[in-house]
């Protein structure tokens, strides 16, 4: 499974690159937002310590305008992966961007039939929102299931990156179902690494050391 960070925040990337286990970063318009800094200065400081994909998302409504940010944001490295949203304009872009090379990122997808629609216009990615479903009491994890079916019973080349993730329960079921990519926000992949009784144990180690010192 990879892991994406799903942040702008620098410092938190390069510290989730230094762990060793980080395979690219998804960025939204209100993650960009949350950093008060300029967009083009956000990117190029992404683009410069993320090796894998690196999703960033068009802001326009109509798929020529769409189509003509992420031409541009595509131009800012080999990686970028462009993200755009699962509407009839998405859809038509995303055609366009897929048949130009461009790879292409579904987001706000909520309903497998979004991804039956977004995978046969050539997205690389689709990105099912996990956490907003569960807000409105729906079983977002039912979503990614029914998506890895669809994919695999017609051989889409696309990848699932399960989004919208609050919690390491999320994670772990989204790993149990084989989904491809699991993008989480800094604080999410803190508490994968915690456990009290490794906390314990370390104490106890340390303390029996000390013993023999003695
Ligand atoms: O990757 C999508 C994600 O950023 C949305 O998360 O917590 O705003 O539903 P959330």
């Amino acid at each position: 499974m990879k892991i994406f960070l799903d942040t702008a925040n620098i410092e938190k990337i390069k510290e989730a690159k230094d762990w060793g286990i980080l395979d690219g970063v998804t960025t939204n318009p209100t993650l960009v937002s949350r950093e008060g800094k300029n967009f083009e200065t956000i990117i190029r400081e992404i683009l410069k310590v993320v090796d894998g994909p690196v999703s960033l998302e068009v802001i326009s409504k109509n798929w020529e305008g769409m189509v003509k940010e992420a031409r541009k944001l595509a131009s800012y490295g080999k990686n970028v992966v462009v993200k755009i949203p699962m509407t009839v304009d998405g859809l038509k872009a995303t055609k366009v961007l897929s048949s130009d090379g461009i790879n292409v990122n579904t987001t706000l997808i909520f309903s497998p039939t979004q991804s039956i629609l977004a995978a046969k216009a050539g997205t690389r990615y689709l990105s099912p929102f996990i956490g907003r479903l569960d807000d409105i009491s729906s079983y977002g994890m039912d979503l990614v299931r029914d998506i890895i079916q669809i994919l695999e019973n017609y051989s889409f080349p696309c990848e699932v990156i399960v989004a919208s993730v609050r919690h390491p329960m999320h994670v772990l079921e989204a790993a149990l179902l084989g989904a491809d990519i699991v993008t989480m926000p800094f604080e999410v992949l803190q508490k994968l690494v915690k456990h009290p009784l490794t906390d314990i144990g370390i104490e106890r180690f340390l303390k029996d050391w000390e013993k023999l010192k003695g």
